[in-house]
């Protein structure tokens, strides 16, 4: 893999170029796409436009998770910076634009802060503007698929890692998938690691439905947008006009899923090959699994780590768990 660092303007910024590259994603978008019931990945929801118009999705009205879950920060980040102890670094996992962190930043003082992204503009953005509000930040950008197997560059390995997953995307991974990623990072973390995680809570279905069917249609947007990424990535030719936004949630399975559903039978192009739809057909692109305190804390035990304290709003729509991965 090409690790380079390359120092950017400040010199406390340093940024790791480690992106997949396109032969292996094309490969993943026809097999997704050559399945019985079609599948995108819910990572290509994030080019610039997506990881914008998710932005937009945090600001609505019905979408109460980020919210929820800053005002948790807000509440109770000195809390969580004092648990965790200034010799610390933070790796944190899909940063988007860090506006959680900044406000854990304060308190937390870390030895360095390590953000993973696969979206690179939105990355370097976010770091250039971390490094100017806290110009004492050691600052590390790790452009990066991290739901594919990855290993840190080896002048960070000596760290003592506090990971930092907010933002409960966590439910994007099958059960099965989120034990094994949290395995993962714990053993990424070890020996003297933590993991703060925010994890969205079952609810009333409305309240869950609402928060994926914004009356704004931005998430509607979001979802179609994805299909735009696809066209540039693989050299396909979707016709956004030619799906629509489908979001529900799934009681039994404790999940909302996004769909984007054809609505008319036809064909697409997708490099070289062809794929038809038939009118109704579906393409699978988010699952969003929302736990249980007790379920989530089985899962992070089941992972090796221990539960050191777990903090929820009034109305118990989100939690925020830290977790110890080693001694
Ligand atoms: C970023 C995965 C947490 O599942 O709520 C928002 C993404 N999808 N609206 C979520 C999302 C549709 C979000 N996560």
């Amino acid at each position: 893999m090409p690790t380079d660092p390359e120092t950017l303007t400040a010199p406390s910024l340093t940024f790791y170029d480690l992106a997949p590259d396109t032969g292996n994603r094309t490969a993943e978008i026809l097999a997704g796409l050559t399945a019985p019931q079609k599948v995108l990945s819910p990572k290509y929801l994030y080019d610039h436009r997506g990881s914008q118009l998710f932005e937009q999705i945090t600001q609505l009205p019905e979408y109460y998770p980020t919210r929820t879950e800053l005002a948790l920060f807000e509440r109770y980040g000195a809390d969580m910076a004092a648990a965790i102890g200034a010799d610390a670094a933070i790796l944190e996992l899909g940063s988007g634009n860090a506006t959680k962190i900044r406000l854990l930043l304060e308190h937390l003082h870390p030895q360095a802060y390590v953000s993973i992204d696969i979206s690179k503009e939105f990355l370097r953005a976010s770091g250039e503007d971390l490094v100017e509000a806290f110009p004492w930040l050691d600052v590390h950008l790790l452009c990066l698929d991290y739901t594919s197997p990855w290993t840190l560059p080896e002048a960070l390995q000596d760290l003592n890692l506090a990971a930092f997953y907010p933002g409960s995307t966590i439910g994007n991974f099958e059960p099965d998938r989120a034990l094994a990623f949290l395995s993962d990072l714990r053993h990424k973390v070890a020996p003297r690691g933590w993991l703060l995680i925010g994890v969205d809570l079952r609810k009333d279905p409305v309240i869950l439905n609402a928060a994926y069917n914004d009356a704004q249609g931005v998430t509607a947007e979001f979802n179609l947008n994805l299909l735009s990424h696809i066209n540039r990535l693989a050299n396909a030719d979707f016709d956004l006009n030619h799906f629509r936004h489908v979001a529900f949630y799934d009681e039994q399975l404790g999940r909302i899923e996004m769909h984007l559903e054809a609505s008319c039978a036809h064909e697409v192009t997708v490099a070289g090959h062809r794929v038809s739809f038939v009118e109704g057909e579906r393409i699978h692109t988010e699952n969003s699994y929302k736990y249980t305190l007790d379920g989530f804390r089985d899962l992070a035990a089941r992972a090796g780590f221990s539960t050191l304290d777990v903090w929820t709003d009034e109305r118990d729509y989100f939690s925020v768990h830290l977790l110890r991965g080693g001694t």
